[in-house]
């Protein structure tokens, strides 16, 4: 289909869609989990992949903001984001009722490979819980006992935890981490992992593959156990993103192979709208990614 040019970007016309907030609910601190009606893409959507989403009509924020689907009701017609208050884009967000109506693109992205067996590691810093629910339901529901399924869930303190009344509803072993010590283990969400699977950890847990999303440097450390221990890994990646459609080239990440799109360099990028946001853990060049401190995509537009 032929590209349009609609206000805000090169967008294909097939993926946008206005929905209509359905629900809005606060579950912790700065968290928050909104209920979007979206027929078009609910009914396409895939465990991992994303949206973006206009907040509001007109040019202020003018970009789009990216969130992944953190639960899809294709039968409602209907999908669950989970996300952070972290600046203007999402605190605008947080204020809109039912009723309301933002605009959307997607499903963007590859999407998560669900599994068909275990046991699984699922390793969530933050926010990072949110692509996971709808690949914890896929993957029980497929046949993945869920007593394989272990979720490894950490955030710098308590109150930034989903409670745990939301957690449980999916059924599996929860391994919680605060960085304080304020709620369960006292450290690093990875630390809490490999604690775990490590000698004095519970005997035999080795799992057949691992899922993650949380900070880079959160996933650098999960990158490195897996590739160290030979145990495949699907890491979900972000990185600022200013079109999630592969136009402003943005949100590109230095890969560890050649660039896809034929630059000729042997080692190009990756851009994680496109070619990601799920990527395995050798695809990167991590040694070359500066932790936390990736400059925005551009200084003129938010
Ligand atoms: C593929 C993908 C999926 C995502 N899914 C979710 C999700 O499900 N839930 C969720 O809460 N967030 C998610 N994010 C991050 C989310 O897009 C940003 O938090 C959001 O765009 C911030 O918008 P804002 O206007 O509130 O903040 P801004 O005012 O634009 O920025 C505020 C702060 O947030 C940082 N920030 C902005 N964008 C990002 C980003 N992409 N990644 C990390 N930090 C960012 C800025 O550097 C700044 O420090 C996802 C990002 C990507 C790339
Ligand atoms: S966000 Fe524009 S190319 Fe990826």
């Amino acid at each position: 289909m032929a590209p349009t040019m609609p206000a805000g970007g090169v967008i294909l016309e097939k993926s946008c869609e206005k929905a209509r907030v359905v629900s809005q609910e606060q579950l912790a601190a700065q968290v928050f989990r909104l209920r979007l009606e979206c027929p078009k893409i609910s009914a396409s959507a895939r465990a991992g992949q994303f949206v973006m989403l206009r907040v509001r009509e007109g040019n202020d924020p003018l970009l789009r903001r990216p969130f992944s689907f953190h639960r899809i009701h294709a039968g409602r017609g209907e999908i669950d984001i989970l996300y952070r208050v972290t600046g203007r884009g999402t605190l605008i967000l947080s204020r809109l009722g039912p009723g309301s109506e933002v605009s959307l693109v997607g499903p963007l992205g590859n999407g998560f490979k669900v599994p068909a067996g275990g046991p699984l590691a699922l390793i969530a810093g933050g926010i990072g819980i949110a692509p996971l629910g709808e690949l914890i339901v896929q993957a029980v529901s497929g046949g993945v006992p869920a007593q394989d399924v272990h979720l490894f869930y950490g955030a710098r303190t308590a109150s930034e935890l989903l409670p745990e009344s939301v957690v449980g509803e999916f059924g599996i072993p929860v391994h919680y981490s605060t960085d304080d010590g304020s709620f369960g283990y006292r450290g690093p969400v990875t630390g809490n992992f490999m604690d775990f699977t490590g000698p004095g950890g519970a005997e035999n847990f080795r799992p057949a593959e691992i899922f993650s999303c949380g900070p880079l440097a959160m996933q650098y450390h999960v990158a490195k156990w897996a590739l160290a221990n030979d145990v495949s890994a699907q890491l979900s990646l972000e990185s600022l993103m200013a079109c999630g459609i592969g136009a402003c080239l943005g949100c590109a990440l230095p890969a560890a192979g050649p660039d896809r799109r034929g630059s000729g360099e042997p080692s190009g990028y990756v851009h994680v709208c496109e070619d990601g946001p799920i990527f395995p853990a050798g695809s990167i060049q991590w040694n070359q990614i500066l932790v936390q401190q990736t400059p925005r995509p551009t200084c003129l537009f938010s």
